[in-house]
């Protein structure tokens, strides 16, 4: 099946049926004289760097040169990149596009990255869960492969590699397994937020011979800039073309434009590897450092920029580290994870406010 008959068989009907809303900018060049769009003739703005910004126009709704940045990043096609405001976006899109309300329903395999749920909670669809094994926390393939195969309401299945908050990655096999499965009849997202922490390899070289294959990737974590809202959906040119229907106009702000431009220019990829060697070793100062804590019951390092670990009382730890100034992830009381904490690993500078807290950790008051 095409990506287009894919498409017409799984997104929703009303999107399939709409006419897209065609903004200025979209409708037109942004060349000329520029009437349009009922925008002003200039910006009220007087310090000069953010006059280049042009901060009085609408910008393009999918910047050419950032599609064009994000495509090479990514090494796919610029017809498969979908600039979004970080994966968050590119996941609400997911489901506005392809779940019906009180029909269909995602696939996930808690504990895994909570805006999956949020966004088919909020959109009516329902969740499927496929939980990771009780002791090892790790993915179970066969389950998730039985579940999928024999539920024909599944639209969207939400893998994760490295997966957050367990950091591991996802089997060998079960990708091409799940794609196997999911031929036809549902979508497969890879979300890929941390992969740039490990050595494996994008699912992005796959996207051309699976139709039903959908990659997340995001600026926020390893390229640095979590604050300004960027991502990108990877997919076929179908796919894309639907969630383009449901975004906002106008979803990227000129500011954010240029920077993330600047934050991609080949010579951050220097920096970027700096600062991943750093992490590495940071991770490896902390992993080695809590292996060595009596208090820590269970360990998973993970292959992204953080820790899970598991002690006697997650949220006493979790309280003593912010008394101490120092702001951990508490995962108590969610699924599989009671007592469990998320540390990310930080600048040495945090690691050593870290590291005093933990010091103290356990010592009579
Ligand atoms: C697995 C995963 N996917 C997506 C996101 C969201 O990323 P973004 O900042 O691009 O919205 C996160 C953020 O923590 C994440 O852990």
């Amino acid at each position: 099946m095409s990506a287009s008959q894919l498409v017409q068989r799984l997104a929703r009907p009303e999107v399939l049926a709409m006419a897209p809303y065609v903004s200025a900018r979209s409708g037109a060049g942004a060349d000329g004289v520029l009437l349009n769009a009922n925008e002003a003739p200039h910006a009220l703005v007087d310090d000069p760097s953010w006059q280049t910004l042009e901060l009085h126009r609408y910008p393009a709704p999918q910047p050419e040169a950032l599609r064009q940045r994000l495509a090479t990043v990514y090494a796919v096609a610029p017809e498969q990149v979908l600039i979004t405001r970080g994966s968050d976006e590119g996941i609400d899109l997911l489901l506005r596009v392809f779940c019906r309300s009180g029909v269909d329903r995602i696939l996930e395999t808690p504990p895994c990255f909570g805006m999956y749920r949020i966004a088919a909670k909020i959109q009516g669809a329902g969740v499927v869960q496929v939980p990771r094994d009780p002791v090892t926390l790790d993915v179970r393939p066969e389950a998730m492969l039985e579940q999928l195969t024999q539920d024909d309401t599944i639209r969207l299945v939400f893998l994760t590699s490295p997966s957050n908050p367990t950091g591991d990655l996802l089997p060998d096999g079960l990708l091409d397994a799940l794609l196997a499965a999911s031929k036809d009849r549902a979508l497969v997202i890879m979300d890929e937020a941390y992969i740039e922490f490990c050595a494996h390899k994008s699912a992005s070289q796959l996207l051309s011979e699976h139709p039903q294959l959908v990659v997340l990737r995001t600026l926020s974590k390893a390229w640095g800039a979590a604050g300004l809202r960027c991502g990108a959906v990877l997919a076929d040119p179908a796919v894309l073309d639907l969630l383009g229907r449901v975004m906002a106009p106008y979803p990227l702000t000129a500011p954010a434009i240029a920077a993330a431009l600047a934050c991609t220019a080949p010579a951050a990829l220097a920096a970027q590897k700096d600062m991943l060697g750093k992490l590495r070793r940071q991770k490896e100062a902390l992993v080695a450092r809590l292996l060595a804590c009596g208090w820590v019951r269970d360990l998973w390092p993970g292959e992204a920029n953080f820790v899970l670990i598991r002690v006697e009382d997650g949220p006493g730890l979790v309280a003593h580290c912010a008394r101490a100034g120092v702001r951990v992830r508490d995962f108590n009381g969610q699924p599989l994870l009671d007592n469990c904490v998320r540390i990310s690993i930080g600048s040495s500078d945090d690691m050593t406010a870290l590291n005093t807290a933990l010091d103290s950790y356990g010592a009579p008051a």
